[in-house]
């Protein structure tokens, strides 16, 4: 007996066809026609798309930023990703200044373990570079954790040019993919400094004192180093012109760099930044909003290609209580903003549905090459007899108001308030199980831990 999507329009990263879908314990047993038997469970999938279950590369859950803790634990956060229909979560894990990978991961898994309702696996971000770390990096692609992550920014967590540079050649060494937060923080810093002195606190401050030219800047300094070392690269959280284009130039001289945007920097601009008193401090994210000039280069970006993958960066703190930390100055407002649950809609909405990109094009960039990229595929990322069966029954005709009341995230508002999103996820399948069901989430924490693959190492004769 087998549960079987019924005459669904199958969109994987290069096809789109009509199919039945059947479904066999915990993966995809057969994709084809006329594939009902006695005894099965069918669900009618007439006029809906059958999507492979997203992929949200970029959260933070259950993260403590000094100040506060995120709104958001693991718990909320994957409930809220399985309602839009993300059915895997990689979070950011985080090493101590002066601590081990190690711990980290521990800490992280003592969050996650038991208490996520997508899957769920880590990269690991590094803060203190050394030979013991050098060590740990195998260790932590032994254990799955086969991506890591580096600050140019922020003063707790920025690392220098030597480091960068190291740890991407032991990247290449062992398999490993190594992300960057692309902000030059020296000179942010100083701006942020010299902006609090002048008494200018209010959040657009934020904006102000992190330019463009400093992602631009710092992105293109990370991919040199990257090219220098011969190992691969990613670029979290892209949001402007000048560092796309430091991307475009690397791929097309044959540098392996991989870069991702979010819909806050497809979506939003600096004009939020304008908003009544200290409501701008709901778009307090680092990078910040960008113009509308870095948002067309963005979607121009997406369309074309040059983007692989759509990751929200959800870091969510509510207005009131968090975000108000920093009601006398800017740098004290926790940087980030919720996004797990909407990301499929805004994609589809304002995405697909505009013609800017195609029905395959969002699965690529919201699953398909995430799993690639960090060594989920194909067991994630498509739908294929063998492939995890992570499912979405897309309705493609359902339309809603995104509102804080009504969101599932755990945070008291979403920056897209009052914002129309056609598309829902009608049903959500988490390894063969119904996990979601007209937005009625499964009360019950299936998600298990994804040990992923290493990144596969370019051969030199
Ligand atoms: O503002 C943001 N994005 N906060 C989350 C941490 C990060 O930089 O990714
Ligand atoms: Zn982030």
């Amino acid at each position: 007996m087998g549960i079987v999507l019924r005459g669904g329009t199958v969109i994987t990263a290069d096809s789109e066809y009509l199919a039945d879908v059947r479904i066999e314990g915990s993966t995809v047993s057969t994709v084809g026609q006329g594939l009902v038997r006695s005894g099965d469970t069918v669900i009618d999938a007439a006029g809906c798309y059958l999507l492979p279950g997203g992929i949200d590369p970029h959260t933070h859950f259950d993260l403590d930023v000094g100040s506060t803790r995120t709104a958001d634990d693991f718990a909320s956060g994957t409930q809220a990703a399985i309602a839009g229909g993300t059915t895997t979560i990689i979070d950011y894990a985080a090493q101590a200044r002066g601590g081990t990978l190690h711990a980290a991961l521990a800490e992280w898994h003592a969050k996650a373990d038991g208490n996520c309702y997508a899957d769920y696996g880590f990269h690991m971000g590094i803060t203190d570079y050394n030979p013991a770390v050098a060590d740990e990096m195998s260790q932590m692609v032994a254990a799955g954790v086969t991506s890591f992550k580096m600050y140019l920014a922020y003063k707790s967590l920025k690392v220098d040019d030597k480091t960068v540079f190291q740890a991407l050649r032991r990247s290449r060494e062992i398999g490993a993919l190594v992300g960057f937060h692309c902000e030059n923080g020296d000179a942010i810093d100083m701006l942020v400094q010299e902006a609090i002195e002048a008494a200018n606190t209010s959040p657009r401050y934020h904006a102000l004192t992190r330019p463009a030219i400093a992602e631009a800047e710092a992105t293109n300094r990370v991919i040199a180093l990257a090219e220098m070392a011969g190992a691969p690269v990613f670029i979290v959280h892209l949001t402007c012109k000048g560092a796309l284009e430091a991307v475009i130039r690397a791929k097309s001289r044959g540098v392996a760099v991989y870069t991702e945007t979010c819909p806050q920097y497809l979506l939003l601009d600096e004009s939020c930044y304008a908003a009544d008193g200290f409501e701008a401090a709901k778009y307090v994210m680092s990078p910040p909003l960008r113009t509308l000039t870095d948002q067309a280069a963005l979607w121009n970006g997406l369309s074309a290609g040059f983007f692989d993958c759509l990751a929200t960066d959800h870091c969510s703190f509510n207005y009131q209580g968090q975000k108000e930390l920093g009601r006398q100055d800017f740098s004290k407002i926790p940087n980030g903003g919720p996004g797990v649950e909407h990301r499929l809609a805004l994609i589809y909405t304002y995405g697909v549905l505009t013609g800017k990109i195609t029905l395959q094009q969002m699965v690529a960039l919201t699953s398909t090459n995430a799993a690639k990229l960090f060594g989920l595929f194909p067991r994630k990322g498509t739908i294929a007899p063998g492939s995890d069966a992570d499912i979405v029954v897309w309705n493609p005709d359902a339309s809603s108001v995104i509102t804080a009341a009504a969101q599932t995230q755990r945070v008291d508002y979403t920056p897209y308030e009052g914002w129309r999103q056609r598309g829902r996820a009608e049903y959500v399948f988490l390894r063969g199980r119904e996990v979601a069901k007209g937005g009625t989430i499964r009360q019950e924490a299936l998600g298990e831990y994804l040990s992923r693959k290493p990144f596969p190492i370019r051969r030199e004769d």
